[in-house]
């Protein structure tokens, strides 16, 4: 199957207030400049929150974490657990083929899924609330046959048990996970043979499909109001714990904005001698406004997306700040570049890619590998 964005988009994404919360708090897990280590979590609670993982959803998680679209597309399209299509409204339907899974019935499973969803995998029910695919070993194989909903397996199932489910589901009603035969967990089907002073005390159903039925969340789409945000790495001080106070906590960025706000803002931000757009104090004396221009020197800018790391956007909030050619950027100090960091939405950009070197070759005329490449290729870097 081709993994790749589906044809249909929604208009945009954005995380619910209390998902929003929570995939900030998983930024400050990571050190300062490492928060696209939380790429796979926020892309998840996404297809939690959805149901697959949109283009706007891949894009809204990019801007989070400061990376390149085409970077977050490449992980969403790897791991197959993230759908790249709509899903059922009420479940999407993973039904394991693979040797246990098959030998106990699989192929039944998904006669039902052709017969009460949809012929094809991977396409919606005639009334939107379901879509199945068949997925490999889901790890659950002493329980074969088995489907993944949600995050939830669903053990030991019969074609028949399996169809009255779909059909509970459809109706509303919950199902609890877990096997579906009366087993309690993964212990022979004729009952303990060791360890059997473990039946006193006992949930009512195992601790997987206990914690599923206690918190209700079974294939419910996550809002992130089901359980508190629990972040005790960071303390009551908002200090993160193994780091310095200076370094930490750090700062979550801003929820992505529309580009013509971008635009605007950027706009904003240009004419610094205004009150407003003035750094706070502590911070100006690290900062210096750099010599601007107000148009390119006889109307030819360069083309600074030669430069690694800056895109048609951040390109267009350079020109606005007042910057057109490598040897303007070539020349700024440290100061400078502090200004220049503090106006851009992901801070750290400029020495990350190393743009001043970079600036430098290509003000002498000098090609960079990656402005090589950009020219031979037509590949720009749409990091921004
Ligand atoms: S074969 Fe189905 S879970 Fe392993």
């Amino acid at each position: 199957m081709l993994r790749r964005l589906h044809s249909e988009q929604p208009e945009s994404f954005a995380f619910t207030a209390d998902n929003q919360k929570w995939a900030e708090a998983q930024l400050t897990k990571y050190p300062e400049g490492r928060q696209a280590s939380a790429v796979i979590p926020l892309l998840w609670r996404a297809q939690e929150q959805e149901g697959w993982v949109s283009k706007p959803a891949l894009e809204y998680v990019a801007d989070m974490l400061g990376m390149a679209y085409i970077r977050v597309l490449e992980v969403a399209s790897f791991y197959f657990m993230f759908q790249m299509q709509p899903t059922g409204s009420v479940a999407h339907v993973q039904i394991c083929g693979t040797t246990s899974c098959m030998i106990c019935g699989a192929e039944d499973l998904v006669a039902i899924c052709k017969e009460k969803i949809a012929e094809k995998p991977h396409t919606l029910s005639a009334d939107g609330k379901f879509s199945w695919e068949e997925v490999e070993c889901l790890g659950a194989c002493t329980n074969a046959p088995m489907a993944q909903i949600g995050k939830d397996y669903y053990e030991d199932l019969t074609a028949e048990g399996f169809a009255h489910m779909l059909d509970d589901l459809a109706a509303g009603k919950k199902v609890v996970p877990g096997p579906q035969n009366g087993r309690y967990a993964a212990e022979p089907k004729s009952g303990l043979t060791s360890l059997t002073e473990y039946d006193s005390g006992k949930t009512q159903y195992n601790a997987s499909a206990q914690l599923a039925s206690d918190i209700g969340d079974g294939v419910k789409r996550i809002q992130g109001d089901e359980v508190p945000i629990l972040t005790p790495w960071v303390g009551k001080d908002g200090v993160v714990a193994g780091r310095a106070a200076a370094e930490a906590p750090p700062k979550a960025p801003e929820a992505p904005k529309p580009a013509a706000k971008q635009a605007e803002e950027a706009k904003k931000a240009a004419p610094a001698k205004t009150a407003e757009a003035k750094p706070a104090v502590e911070e100006q004396a690290a900062e210096a406004e750099p010599e601007t221009l107000k148009e390119a020197r006889g109307g030819l800018p360069d083309d600074l997306k030669l430069l690694k790391g800056v895109g048609p956007k951040l390109e267009e909030t350079l020109n606005t700040l007042g910057f057109f050619h490598f040897d303007q950027i070539a020349d700024w100090t440290e100061a400078e570049v502090a200004w220049v960091d503090s106006r851009l939405k992901f801070k750290g950009r400029i020495e990350r890619d190393g743009w001043i070197e970079q600036a430098k070759r290509l003000a002498v005329g000098d090609d960079t590998e990656f402005a090589k490449r950009a020219k031979k290729d037509g590949l720009y870097d749409d990091e921004d």
